[in-house]
């Protein structure tokens, strides 16, 4: 058995969802309001302990198992699912070591480190009379105490040896030190002196909460840099971490928006004034590792910045990269037919510049209302640039012409959307006098421009094989391995043929149905694999070593699973894998809806049971509206399954002749 099988033996998953919703047990499953959605006339979430399931009827149109609803309700990724159901499950985790053999112990002494340096620096700050002038600062920036324990700032102490010395004395080593960037290394490699001198201390963690690293800035005018952030270190890559992402990653879960900002004291008076979904960025260009951090987490990030910066062309370049990574998602709409046709949202990358010379800091300090107006007026990314160049150039003259269409074309070349792409096109025709059909070319003219997704190579590139994957199933993993369903089959082909999930989902639009989508999923870890390969197969060339990099460490072995499983099928034709994928969707998607199906049914029946005449009114309508979703995918489901057979035969045919 698998952990996350044994855990799930050991909990109770109405003992779980109990802990936030309120549920009242109807005959043999409970019902109650959905936590996910606003729902407050008819309880539309239901959990079956039978099963160990859970599912809301109403706007959500999600389910799933124990750790699905962990992770939503939480806002954890998996592996912080897993630590937490773990720990309620008296479950003691294995060692994750397939990255290197020390990996865990030694890095969890290096995070105990790192903490224990924070808790040091805090101590000093809050304690020290050599932090008395730091501390007037603080007051000075307005930060209540409740904020400075909150972020656990600090101050380092100004003498060359302090921390060193405080911590060789205390079962450290120079090397541990040096390890987690406190200490600098002198010219011939030997340990030397502390990093952090007379700074004040501010404490990094990544999104568990562990302090990974720090920023420290300076407290006298003749210090350089402003900020000294700790080196990139085994526990610390800058790149990839987002300042507050700790505390605000349910915050941004909650109202589905994430705001980043630049500076580390603007995230922090951010929280202080009550605006908790807003992360750092460090001073960085936003990078993808970041975006991966909180792409699943939001439908709409916004970016604070300063006025030089959002002008800046690499600015700009970067988010019309970063917007390509986003994953179309979906929504399940219940229209008045009846068929819950799906409505496409962008995720979206918006912009909200400051007013010249401000930062967020300063705003936030006129108070929330204010930010909250500044942020509401956030202007997509691509709108945003388009705006600015056209504001700066003078369209009437040639010159302006050229400046317009050499600046603006090549981003446009990069939006995925066709519509969206010839829209903003069109656009630029009318304003600049140009003939569309010349602009049209010139959007064509580099690179192949053919409309998605037929402008990716015909070929499918087949993902790299790598040895980080193991090909053969390792013994004790997960027991699904037993009894690989169609979810295992949809991600094992996706993670084979990277380019089939945009062309399965052009098969599954085109009748009118949306793509495959991290909803279609009921086991957590599905759930957690698909949104990485989401965002894995747009990449310029997808390599398995990338996808292993995105995925938590316990999910590796699934991925390997799932590698090693779709080999030993059957394979389905090359020409027919979109298809197949395609099939593959309908079929697991009608597998759930049968279910939701059976689920309503027997919800009814028990509601007639109870004399409960409005639930049982409610549930008829609801299994009507699922018994037709159920017609339109059988429908489609052969038709998309007639045309592949008729195409194989068309292929077996060609090659008799
Ligand atoms: P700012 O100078 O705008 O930071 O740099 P801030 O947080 O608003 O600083 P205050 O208000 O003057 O205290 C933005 C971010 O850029 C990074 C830091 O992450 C900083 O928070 N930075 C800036 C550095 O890493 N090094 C520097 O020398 C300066
Ligand atoms: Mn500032």
């Amino acid at each position: 058995m698998s952990v996350v099988d044994d855990i799930k033996a050991r909990l109770d998953i109405v003992d779980v969802v109990s802990d936030t919703v309120s549920l009242k047990k109807s005959g043999r499953s409970y019902t109650g309001f959905c936590p996910f959605h606003s729902n407050t006339k008819t309880p539309s979430f239901v959990v079956f302990p039978d099963t160990q399931t859970w599912r809301c009827f109403g706007a959500c149109a999600d389910g799933g198992d124990l750790f699905s609803f962990v992770m939503k309700r939480e806002g954890l990724d998996f592996k912080g699912t897993l630590d937490l159901l773990a720990q309620r499950a008296g479950v003691k985790l294995p060692e994750y070591s397939a990255r290197s053999p020390q990996h865990s112990e030694e890095r969890d002494k290096l995070l105990q480190l790192a903490a224990a340096a924070a808790a040091y620096f805090h101590q000093l700050l809050t304690t020290s009379p050599s932090a008395a002038k730091t501390r007037e600062y603080l007051a000075q920036r307005g930060l209540t105490a409740e904020t400075i324990a909150t972020f656990q700032l600090g101050y380092a102490l100004d003498e060359w040896e302090a921390l060193k010395s405080h911590f060789m004395g205390r079962g450290y080593t120079a090397a541990d030190l040096l390890a987690v960037g406190l200490i600098v290394e002198r010219d011939n490699g030997e340990p030397g002196y502390d990093r952090f001198r007379h700074r004040l201390m501010i404490p990094i963690r990544d999104s568990q909460g562990h302090v990974i690293g720090f920023g420290a800035r300076a407290l006298s005018t003749d210090q350089v840099p402003k900020y000294l952030n700790s080196p990139q270190t085994a526990l610390f890559d800058k790149s990839a971490t987002l300042y507050g992402l700790d505390l605000a990653r349910k915050p941004i879960r909650d109202s589905g928006q994430a705001v980043i900002v630049e500076g580390y004291m603007d995230a922090i008076q951010a929280h202080q004034q009550g605006a908790n979904n807003v992360v750092a960025q460090m001073g960085t260009a936003l990078t993808e590792a970041q975006l991966k951090l909180i792409a699943p987490l939001a439908n709409q990030i916004v970016l604070a910045l300063d006025a030089d910066t959002a002008g800046n062309a690499a600015t700009m370049r970067g988010l019309s990269l970063a917007r390509q990574l986003l994953p179309k998602k979906h929504r399940a709409t219940s229209t008045s037919r009846g068929i819950a046709y799906e409505a496409h949202i962008e995720q979206e990358i918006s912009i909200a510049a400051l007013p010249p010379g401000q930062d967020p800091d300063d705003v936030l300090r006129e108070g929330l209302e204010v930010w909250q107006q500044f942020i509401n007026g956030a202007v997509p990314a691509l709108d945003f640039y388009e705006t600015l160049i056209l504001g700066s150039t003078d369209l009437a003259t040639p010159q302006g012409k050229s400046v317009a269409v050499r600046e603006l074309i090549p981003i446009f070349r990069e939006i995925k959307d066709d519509v969206e792409k010839v829209a903003r096109v069109q656009r630029l025709a009318r304003k600049t006098g140009l003939d569309e059909r010349l602009l049209l070319a010139e959007l064509k003219s580099k690179g192949v421009a053919t409309p998605r997704p037929a402008n990716r190579p015909q070929k499918q590139p087949e993902p790299e094989k790598s040895t980080v994957l193991t090909p053969e199933p390792v013994p004790g993993t997960t027991s699904s391995t037993a009894n690989l369903g169609l979810e295992e089959y949809c991600l094992g082909l996706i993670l084979n043929h990277p380019l089939s999930l945009a062309m399965a989902n052009d098969i599954l639009e085109k009748e009118g149905l949306s793509g495959l989508s991290v909803n279609d999923f009921r086991r957590g870890e599905n759930k957690e694999i698909f949104k990485a390969l989401q965002l894995w197969t747009v990449a310029e060339t997808p390599k398995i070593e990338t996808l292993v990099s995105m995925v938590d460490e316990v999910l590796e072995r699934q991925l390997a699973v799932l590698a090693s499983q779709w080999h030993r099928r059957p394979q389905p034709p090359a020409e027919n894998i979109n298809q197949d994928l395609s099939v593959a969707v309908l079929r697991l998607r009608l597998q759930n809806v049968i279910e939701q199906h059976k689920e309503l049914t027997f919800l009814q029946r028990e509601a007639v049971e109870n004399n409960d005449t409005q639930g049982a009114r409610h549930y008829t309508e609801m299994a009507e509206t699922y018994g037709q979703q159920r017609k339109k995918l059988e429908q489609t489901r052969d038709a998309l399954s007639l045309m592949g057979q008729r195409r194989a035969e068309a292929n077996r045919f060609g090659q008799a002749l």
